[in-house]
């Protein structure tokens, strides 16, 4: 049967980087060094290569919003990656830099700041692409609300002057359907922000990275138990996600909302105790079918993506093998 577009685009994307990776580790380095801190750089780029170990099937039936890639010769766009540093910000960074276009990894530790503003007319200038990757530094009700909405006010006011021509951002599969959530709602009126500002655009809907789970954990421990919902979720390892990231920001935008997940669907509780079993956390987890999930309860349907979704191939247990997660006081 023949491929769907998309995941044959996924797949050209993986034979490039495979072939780039091992030869020209040091031009896309010198790339990459250019716009950020060079040991950000370095972790992006030892990052990126062992990605390639991941089958990239992707499975597109059914989605009404195919995205439409530009031509392989367009090659040279400034793209500019808000949050850059960040875990999925970095690994985008690298993938795109191996294409040799213009990539600028944008974050206040090279200051440029979405929510004061700082640096960023400079850092917009000629851009044709942003993708905000940034993070709430809290997440707190209040704090989230504000910072995705100045920033995304700060950001989208400053692309409108530079003449951006696609703005590309990370949500959160499920959010419109759990509002009782502050973190959600955020995400939400960052997404409501990016609908109406006239700015083509693409949004996508991730689920869980498998790099969060400790950050699950870490949000539901009171002493030794970690107590977390027995609902459904369809975690997707953070390589996937930039796969993906890099794939839209050189597609045609959809001014729409395009999901991804994780090749599997695990109970909640299920999955966080067999992470921390292999990471020798005693911890001792259980699942309650109303326990919170950053301020609400789930379903089994809340957080699992719909049929048309983006599916990555890395499963739990090669994401574990081949990335050794960072256990807990994850913030993600
Ligand atoms: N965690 C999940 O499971 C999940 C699932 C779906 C979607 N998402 C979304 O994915 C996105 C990226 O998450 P991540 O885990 O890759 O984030 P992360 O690793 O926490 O990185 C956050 C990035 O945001 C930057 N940042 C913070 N404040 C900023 C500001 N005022 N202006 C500009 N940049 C700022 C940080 O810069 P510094 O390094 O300088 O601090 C850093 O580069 C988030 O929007 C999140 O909502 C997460």
């Amino acid at each position: 049967m023949t491929k769907p577009a998309a995941s044959r685009r996924l797949h050209s994307t993986s034979a490039s980087l495979e072939r780039i990776c091992g030869s020209a580790a040091s031009n896309l380095e010198s790339s990459v060094v250019k716009s950020m801190a060079s040991g950000a750089a370095k972790t992006a780029l030892d990052e990126a290569c062992p990605a390639l170990t991941v089958q990239r099937a992707t499975e597109a039936s059914g989605h009404s919003k195919q995205i439409i890639s530009k031509s392989e010769q367009e090659n040279d766009m400034k793209i500019v990656i808000i949050g850059g540093t960040g875990l999925i910000g970095s690994k985008t960074v690298a993938r795109l830099s191996v294409k040799g276009h213009d990539v600028l990894a944008a974050s206040p530790s090279g200051g440029v700041n979405t929510f004061t503003g700082e640096g960023l007319d400079k850092a917009l200038a000629g851009a044709e692409v942003v993708i905000d990757l940034a993070n709430s530094p809290s997440f707190e009700d209040k704090a989230v609300l504000e910072f995705f909405e100045t920033a995304g006010k700060n950001l989208l006011a400053a692309e409108k002057v530079a003449g951006v021509k696609h703005h590309i951002a990370l949500s959160i599969v499920g959010a419109e359907r759990l509002p009782r959530s502050g973190y959600l709602r955020a995400k939400m009126a960052q997404e409501k922000l990016i609908r109406e500002s006239g700015i083509p655009y693409t949004i996508v809907h991730s689920t869980q990275f498998f790099e969060f789970l400790g950050g699950i954990a870490q949000s539901a421990t009171v002493g030794d138990t970690v107590t977390v919902s027995s609902a459904y979720f369809q975690p997707i390892a953070s390589d996937d996600v930039a796969d993906v990231m890099a794939d839209v920001a050189l597609s045609q935008p959809i001014n729409g909302v395009m999901e991804i997940g994780g090749p599997e669907p695990f109970r909640m509780n299920e999955l966080v105790a067999r992470f921390l079993q292999l990471a020798n956390d005693p911890r001792k987890v259980i699942g309650d079918p109303h326990a919170l999930y950053f301020g609400t309860e789930l379903d089994d349907r809340s957080l699992v993506p719909g049929a048309g979704a983006r599916i990555g191939s890395t499963s739990f247990e090669d994401w574990f093998d081949h990335a050794p997660p960072r256990r807990s006081g994850v913030a993600a």
